[in-house]
């Protein structure tokens, strides 16, 4: 039984929190693409967790979590995050692999990442800086060093020093900026080596070999529909496939073992960086949203746009990800709010559209027509079944399920697991 979870949106759905939730009845829990880019939040047992890399399944003692071969991995990052978990007592030996294929970040990934980001001027996309996009084109230029690559030392040298060759003169040349020293790298990674070696397998071989012994998987997708390299808005995307397809890819399983695709939809809609984004709070309102929802980036630390839930994204991203159901997270967050208002549609000069246009033109044009209904204005916290929600938020998520076409299976209505109803 494998389950995919993926954002609908932009990403910051509250994923994190949701697959802490369900990693409870599941046996793995596996990341299927994206790196150290994401940034979820868990708050469990009293204590606030960010992951970046390493699946939120790992809080529970005796599950399996996984980096499939989808992933760009950064050491630097993935050490880091291990030792602040080891500190926290939370031991990895034997329940955490990365995947042989999966593909390495190195420093000149990061630094790249940063200078084209800020070369692009205007049309700069505001990217995390953790070297994601410039990993992932030398993944597709096959100037990409993988894991198994790495392991080996001189096999990682060689790839190394090929691809410093082509690095460092578009950096001094192009770029003037420092370069990169073949000895210094491969001194400090070999140290990295010796740490990451024994987490690395077959990730897919394993994941096959759990899904024909009738283990509950849990596919964990980063980032949103939105961001995803083929169905964002692209060119204002991240650089992998955070849609449900790419679960299969990123994890090396076939779709015909995927049995349910859980799509995350916040009650409103954040954005992190550049890019179009039509229900998009321009006066003081974002600012209260903000505060509400915490709603700074858990990577950068950057302040996230905050907007009306977008129905047409998220039917969209019902139809992208072919979704069984949707949990709705932070409904808490708009406790307070007279007036809600949700994108049933778009205007873009005068026509009305009702489906996401793919044309970034189009998209970044398009006026949001809304439909408005009346806020709850009570305190959700607490409340475990359905039935005690009051009843303009039942009809507020009634609508959000009538616009989607997505039934609704999890509300989330605070930030610990147990503010959690399950439908
Ligand atoms: P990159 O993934 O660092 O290349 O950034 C590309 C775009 O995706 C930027 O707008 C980032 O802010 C956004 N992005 C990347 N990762 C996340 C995430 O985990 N949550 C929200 N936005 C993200």
């Amino acid at each position: 039984m494998v389950t995919v979870i993926v954002g609908t949106q932009w990403g910051d759905e509250g994923k994190g929190k949701v697959i802490d939730y369900l990693a409870r009845d599941c046996d793995i829990v596996a990341r299927y693409q994206g790196g150290a880019n994401a940034g979820h939040t868990v708050i469990a047992n009293g204590k606030k967790y960010i992951f970046h890399l390493i699946p939120s399944g790992i809080l529970y003692p005796n599950k399996i979590c996984i980096l499939g071969n989808g992933l760009v991995v950064d050491p630097v990052a993935l050490l880091s995050e291990i030792s602040g978990l080891k500190k926290r007592g939370i031991n990895l030996n034997r329940r955490f692999f990365v995947s042989e294929n999966a593909h390495l970040t190195l420093p000149y990934h990061k630094l790249l990442d940063q200078i084209e980001d800020k070369k692009r001027g205007k049309g700069k996309l505001g990217t995390t800086g953790r070297g994601i996009g410039t990993t992932y084109t030398d993944k597709y230029a096959r100037l990409g060093i993988r894991i198994v690559d790495f392991l080996n030392e001189k096999t990682f040298r060689e790839k190394l020093r090929i691809s410093l060759k082509l690095k460092n003169y578009l950096l001094k040349k192009y770029y003037e900026e420092k370069i990169y020293n073949l000895e210094k790298i491969s001194g400090e990674y070999q140290a990295y080596r010796k740490e990451i070696k024994k987490y690395v397998i077959d990730t897919s071989f394993y994941l096959n070999q759990a899904i024909k012994k009738g283990k509950k998987i849990l596919a964990e997708g980063a980032q949103g529909t939105f961001l995803d390299i083929d169905f964002g808005t692209y060119p204002y995307v991240t650089a992998s496939n955070p849609i449900a397809g790419g679960a299969c890819t990123g994890l090396g399983i076939g779709p015909t073992k995927i049995n349910k695709v859980i799509g995350i939809a916040k009650a409103y809609t954040t954005r992190v960086g550049k890019g179009p984004f039509p229900t998009e709070f321009k006066d003081e309102f974002g600012e209260k949203i903000r505060k509400l929802g915490n709603e700074f980036g858990a990577t950068t630390g950057r302040p996230r746009r905050c907007g009306w839930l977008d129905a047409v994204l998220v039917k969209q991203a019902g139809i992208i990800n072919g979704l069984s159901n949707l949990a709705i997270t932070k409904l808490d967050v708009l406790n307070s709010l007279k007036k809600i208002r949700i994108a049933v549609g778009y205007h873009y000069r005068g026509r009305r559209l009702n489906q996401f246009p793919n044309s970034f033109e189009f998209f970044s044009q398009v006026k949001p027509i809304y439909e408005e209904m009346p806020g709850w204005q009570k305190d959700l916290s607490g409340i475990k079944r359905y039935q005690d929600l009051p009843g303009k938020a039942k009809d507020y998520l009634k609508r959000i399920e009538d616009l989607t076409e997505v039934k609704i299976s999890l509300i989330s209505t605070g930030p610990v697991r147990q503010d959690t109803i399950l439908l």
